[in-house]
């Protein structure tokens, strides 16, 4: 057969409210031209995110109901830890609210003044943790990584001169760890190859270096390379997941992706002492070991969701439903960063509207674009993110997993065809409110 189908059926519904486009001009106005600040209530098909906006399954609703909420020593936590030990082959699993905990715990371990963290492309939580403590935050993603029309099979890759060039620069003193993050979300949700996870490890080994990995997106990546690289078409993704955790020291992930659930968040390592720090940070502002922030509910969805992700009927129908979008907006003549990745479709902005000029974010001005046209939410990943760091100004389209039917994806690509035959008329933006950090979240705009 060739139709690829959700492997799954519907047993909950959630019904999407309907608006008017002199609805949404009002929500947008009200928002300052920033798609955080409208009300979810007032979107049609959100795409802000795939981080915690996935259906659980029955399975998991089940888990919710078994949570045992006890404060130390929860049978939940025992079976997440047994689960993650398995997935990752990990010995210590330290359980977070989210991503950005882990985040928060491991910087404040390993980074500080005077320190560089290089990665192949840092997510703006994980740049804002390493600046947080004093640390400089470094990406060094292939060029191929930096190029939308780049076809590369894996475009995550981190370019090891670069990273020789930077461990001479700096001195290898002032580097605590190297970081990869899988799939790479900042440069495309592009894949990093196991040949490539390979070369980092031995390079650390030459250095004496810890290797972290950003596993948020894991199994996806591990999909990829089952797909794509030469000599690991035949290897379940279990084992080639297993084998990239295997390669490194630690990883920090969200749960919020390939952990299928709302919320949660784990800590991966594997030297005892930094172990030991972590856990003692954990009790400070998370929580006890054996909950780290969360009830004993998430933990048992959590335990659940790492097995499903890593189901290959679910990761072909994932990553061809997200490729189906890619292509079908490719074929219309929109850029998009090729190939689609593994969570989202990057639209290139820049490409998109040529008459917004940078300084005035035509990213923030597709993205504005799609809400007023059809209620479709998604989110600028270019200037507005990342100030004078940004490479690209790329509209994401993130596609929450197991919640929306190929009609709806059908929808999407309707109204972006629609936006793109009257991009003329596309106005930029000025930021006329911002905060100090992360300005993308709270930044208020006003059309040019
Ligand atoms: N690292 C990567 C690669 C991420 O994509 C995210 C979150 C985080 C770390 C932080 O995890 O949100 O659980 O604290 N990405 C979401 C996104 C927010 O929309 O891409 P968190």
């Amino acid at each position: 057969m060739k139709t690829i189908i959700e492997p799954f059926r519907i047993k909950v519904v959630e019904p999407l409210k309907m608006t008017t486009r002199a609805e949404r001009e009002t929500a947008l106005q009200k928002a300052g031209y920033n798609v955080f600040l409208v009300p979810a209530e007032d979107v049609l098909i959100d795409l802000l995110t795939d981080s915690g906006t996935g259906a659980m399954s029955s399975e998991q609703w089940a888990g919710i109901m078994r949570g045992d909420e006890s404060y130390a020593g929860a049978r939940s936590y025992y079976r997440f830890e047994a689960r993650l030990q398995e997935i990752t082959g990990f010995e210590h699993i330290i359980p977070t609210h989210q991503g950005r905990a882990s985040e928060r715990i491991l910087f404040e371990l390993v980074g500080g003044e005077g320190k560089v963290i290089p990665n192949n492309n840092h997510f703006d939580t994980t740049r804002a943790n390493i600046e947080h403590s004093g640390a400089k935050a470094v990406d060094l993603v292939i060029d191929e990584g930096r190029d939308p029309r780049s076809r590369h099979p894996f475009k995550g890759n981190i370019d090891l001169d670069k990273l020789d060039g930077l461990v001479k620069e700096v001195g290898v003193e002032h580097i605590p760890c190297v970081m990869v993050t899988v799939t790479n979300n900042s440069g495309g949700g592009q894949p990093v190859s196991l040949e490539n996870l390979r070369a980092v490890r031995a390079f650390c080994d030459r250095h004496g270096l810890p290797f972290f990995l950003d596993a948020c997106r894991f199994a996806e990546n591990a999909y990829f390379i089952q797909q794509r690289e030469p000599g690991q078409a035949d290897r379940p993704v279990t084992e080639i997941a297993r084998e990239m955790f295997s390669l490194s020291d630690g990883a920090t992930i969200s749960a919020k992706k390939d952990g299928m659930v709302n919320i949660g968040g784990v800590l991966l390592l594997r030297n005892e002492e930094l172990y030991i720090g972590a856990r003692n940070l954990l009790i400070l502002t998370e929580g006890f070991p054996t909950y780290g922030g969360l009830a004993g509910r998430d933990l048992e969805a959590m335990a659940q969701g790492f097995e499903e992700v890593l189901h290959e009927d679910y990761l072909q129908y994932r990553i061809r439903s997200t490729a189906y979008l890619g292509e079908k907006l490719l074929a219309s003549g929109i850029q998009i960063v090729e190939p689609p990745g593994g969570h989202a479709i990057y639209i290139d902005a820049a490409d998109f509207c040529p008459h917004i000029p940078r300084s005035q974010f035509p990213g923030q001005a597709l993205v504005c674009a799609l809400y007023r046209h059809a209620g479709i939410r998604g989110v600028e990943i270019g200037s507005v993110m990342f100030g004078a760091h940004a490479r690209m100004e790329l509209v994401r389209l993130a596609i929450p997993r197991r919640v929306y039917t190929q009609s709806q994806i059908d929808y999407v690509i309707e109204a972006i065809q629609e936006v793109h035959a009257e991009r003329d008329r596309m106005r930029g933006l000025k930021i006329v409110e911002e905060p100090p950090v992360l300005r993308h979240f709270t930044a208020r705009f006003a059309e040019i």
